[in-house]
């Protein structure tokens, strides 16, 4: 049988995976689940892996669940390893969204200054994982959900022995869902080209059984109070008809940032005065979550956890384990070595593309170019991650300076020494290197 470890397994994302791995229990034999955290998270995954035990009992599908702190023990002979933690948890999400607002600046904790800091108090971390896993479980995938998902898998691709590696993204799954809704078909008629980046992913062509329907999808996705390919972590505002119509490729929820810049921190402002920032909303849901599943007659996952931004996670996940374990070779958007598949992005960068799910792993689709009115746009967003993820290794503060200067949701390279000065004064304790 499978060995599954999963790193920040008390997250409240748990239940959507173990019903994932539930879900196909027929056709992916998973026999053992490691749920591993931190002493500082051990009350989280006693909860939430009380919880998986009765989903499994329950479903009575032949599935142990094992809960950890000794990370290595979930790690040994495992087959496939999963990644979901939050480094410096709840409260370091909440810094990396507030701190930069005090400046004017959007936070945002894959995209902006939040991004950053996220991913350099991750990336050690990640990078660990992996050297533990040269010796513990040297031929397994390590399937990375822990955000910024498009920096660590290029931190992983670039600095570790670690060659089966794929950063995973719930948005791509999303989206589809979302324009299948909106054309009124069964989502397994619509297909999409996802190139790009990580938060940073375009839809360049959109299909109907087949039939191209890029044009009529971008008509309809302008003027919307609510576009429905949105995740719930992201206000929804509307875009301009005739922008969008003329840029021509499906944007993600992330790219408001970008493009609606002024509107979104209006947005964001507004929100941190009314209900606080999106980890204060989570938190609250979070402590809901929590509250249900301590209650021992729930044995199922439960509505509320779509509250969160992180949808159809367990379908990404558990599909992408499943093709990679049956030689599938179906077509998944994930996060791997480029390849020469776009052609703007360098060969050895992590991309988010559409790829054939192989045994050997994913193996891209060739885009070729960008189009021009989107390809410098995800090339900085490259360069960010590059010298993020140098920053997050060397500890090197210029680098770190230089990193949050070129974010385009930066406005100045004095903004952006004050915020990085705050932050890093704030994130000390999970900034080791620094
Ligand atoms: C999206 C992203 C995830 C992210 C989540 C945040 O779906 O793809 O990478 O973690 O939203 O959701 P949350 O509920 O934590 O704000
Ligand atoms: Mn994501
Ligand atoms: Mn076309």
């Amino acid at each position: 049988g499978i060995k599954i470890a999963t790193i920040g397994g008390g997250s409240s994302y748990t239940p959507e995976l173990i019903e994932g791995f539930i879900k196909r229990h027929n056709e992916l034999p998973v026999t053992e689940i490691w749920l591993a955290d931190i002493e500082e998270g051990k009350a989280k995954l006693e909860i939430v892996g009380n919880l998986a035990k009765r989903m499994v009992e329950k479903a009575g599908v032949a599935i142990e669940i094992h809960l950890t702190l000794d990370r290595k023990e979930a790690l040994k002979d495992a087959d496939f390893v999963t990644t979901q933690m939050r480094v410096g948890m709840l409260d370091a999400r909440m810094k990396d969204e507030a701190i930069p607002l005090k400046y004017g600046v959007i936070g945002q904790e894959t995209n902006g200054p939040g991004g950053l800091f996220k991913g350099m108090r991750t990336i050690p971390v990640i990078l660990e994982i992996c050297k533990e896993m040269e010796c513990l479980c040297p031929d397994a995938w390590l399937i990375n959900f822990t955000n910024p998902a498009g920096m660590v898998t290029e931190a992983v691709l670039r600095y570790s022995n670690i060659k089966k590696v794929v950063g995973l993204c719930n948005g791509p799954i999303g989206t589809t869902k979302g324009l299948a809704k909106m054309l009124e078909v069964d989502s397994e008629r619509v297909y999409v080209e996802y190139a790009g980046l990580n938060h940073m992913v375009f839809g360049l062509h959109a299909y109907v059984d087949g039939e191209e329907v890029t044009k009529e999808v971008m008509s309809m996705l302008g003027g919307r109070e609510k576009d429905g390919i949105t995740p719930k972590n992201i206000a929804a505002l509307s875009w301009e008809p005739d922008f969008i119509e003329r840029l021509g490729v499906v944007p993600s929820g992330y790219h408001r940032y970008y493009y609606q810049t002024d509107k979104m921190l209006r947005q964001l402002l507004d929100d941190a005065k009314h209900e606080g920032t999106r980890a204060e909303v989570v938190r609250k849901l979070e402590s809901e979550l929590f509250e249900l599943y301590k209650d021992e007659s729930l044995a199922v996952k439960p509505k509320q956890l779509e509250g969160r931004g992180g949808a159809y996670y367990s379908e990404a996940a558990v599909q992408l384990i499943h093709s990679i374990h049956t030689d599938k070779r179906d077509i998944q958007t994930v996060n791997v070595r480029n390849n020469g598949a776009l052609s703007s992005i360098p060969d050895e960068s992590a991309v988010e593309i559409n790829c054939v799910i192989t045994k050997h792993g994913p193996v891209p689709l060739t885009v070729g170019d960008l189009p021009i009115q989107v390809r410098g746009l995800v090339q900085q967003i490259k360069s960010f991650e590059r010298i993020a993820c140098e920053a997050a290794i060397t500890g090197n503060y210029q680098t770190a300076l230089l990193a949050m200067t070129i974010n385009p949701l930066v406005p100045s390279d004095t903004v952006a020494k004050q915020i990085l000065d705050e932050m890093l004064e704030a994130h000390k304790q999970f900034l080791p290197q620094f």
